[in-house]
């Protein structure tokens, strides 16, 4: 049998399926990922955007970086990666997503719920944090009136909600997708690296509480020795010939 069949099989008998997507189901939109070919961690270093102390140092800086993301972002639209997954979320139970995505492309492709492991780019947070602007709020402007922008609020400088390296992450969000990768029959890493933890300990989670574990991602990663089942190619293309499967 075809390792894709074997897939699409799995998927169909399983009661719960788990899966963790990265910056790779957002290739096909346009949208670089950090680690490839072309990817924004080899245009710049992350610790001079991606750290609580890049901002404190030029809060202006990082944010002109943000905005130029959420520019290219919204002039961008989900791929059949985030339509299939999407659909998935709405018509498969048991079907719990996790990602490690901040640019809302799932969400735009109708992906509910949705576990956000590291926030959201379109999601903006008080630096204080003043007393009224405790919570997150959401601006889809872009570009930006102000950079850096202002919490609307007390006036101080806001940033964006989403985690930056050596920040923890959402416990809430943690807990629960450390709660689905143990309770799942399969678990499905798609277009993630795997090398950016706490995120890529859920696979190793999952295969140890019994899941079948699979991976998709046109390169070689930290977690292909360990999946039962390597797919080799583009998410776009083989979770469409794995859904095309599932309705067969
Ligand atoms: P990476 O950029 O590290 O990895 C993207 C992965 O997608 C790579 O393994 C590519 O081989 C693969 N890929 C590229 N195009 C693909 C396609 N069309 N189909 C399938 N796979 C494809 O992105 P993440 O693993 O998401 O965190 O990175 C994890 C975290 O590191 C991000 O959330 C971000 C980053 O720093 C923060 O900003 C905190």
């Amino acid at each position: 049998m075809a390792p894709l069949d074997v897939v699409a099989d799995r998927i169909r008998e399983a009661h719960r399926l788990t899966v963790l997507s990265g910056a790779g189901i957002s290739a096909a939109s346009g949208i670089p990922t950090f680690r490839g070919g072309d990817g924004l961690w080899r245009r710049v270093r992350a610790e001079t955007i991606a750290t609580p102390e890049a901002f404190a140092a030029d809060p202006r800086l990082v944010w002109e970086w943000y905005d130029w993301r959420r520019q290219m972002l919204l002039a961008a639209r989900p791929n059949p990666a985030h339509e299939v997954l999407a659909r998935w979320t709405r018509s498969r139970p048991g079907v719990t997503l996790v990602t490690q995505n901040v640019d809302g492309l799932l969400e735009r492709a109708g992906a509910d719920p949705i576990v956000r492991l590291h926030g959201s780019i379109w999601h903006l947070r008080c630096c204080q944090p003043c007393a009224a602007g405790r919570d997150d709020w959401r601006d889809e402007t872009a570009p930006l009136a102000t950079l850096p922008p202002r919490c609307p609020h007390c006036g101080g400088i806001a940033r964006p909600a989403v985690t930056w390296f050596g920040e923890p992450l959402d416990l809430e969000a943690l807990d629960e997708a450390a709660g689905a990768s143990r309770a799942c029959d399969v678990f499905l890493a798609v277009g993630t690296s795997a090398l950016v933890y706490p995120a890529a300990g859920l696979l190793p989670h999952a295969r140890a509480h019994g899941a079948v574990t699979v991976e998709i991602n046109t390169e070689t990663t930290g977690a292909s020795d360990l999946v039962d089942v390597a797919l080799r190619g583009k998410a776009e293309e083989v979770l469409a010939a794995i859904d095309k499967r599932l309705d067969s």
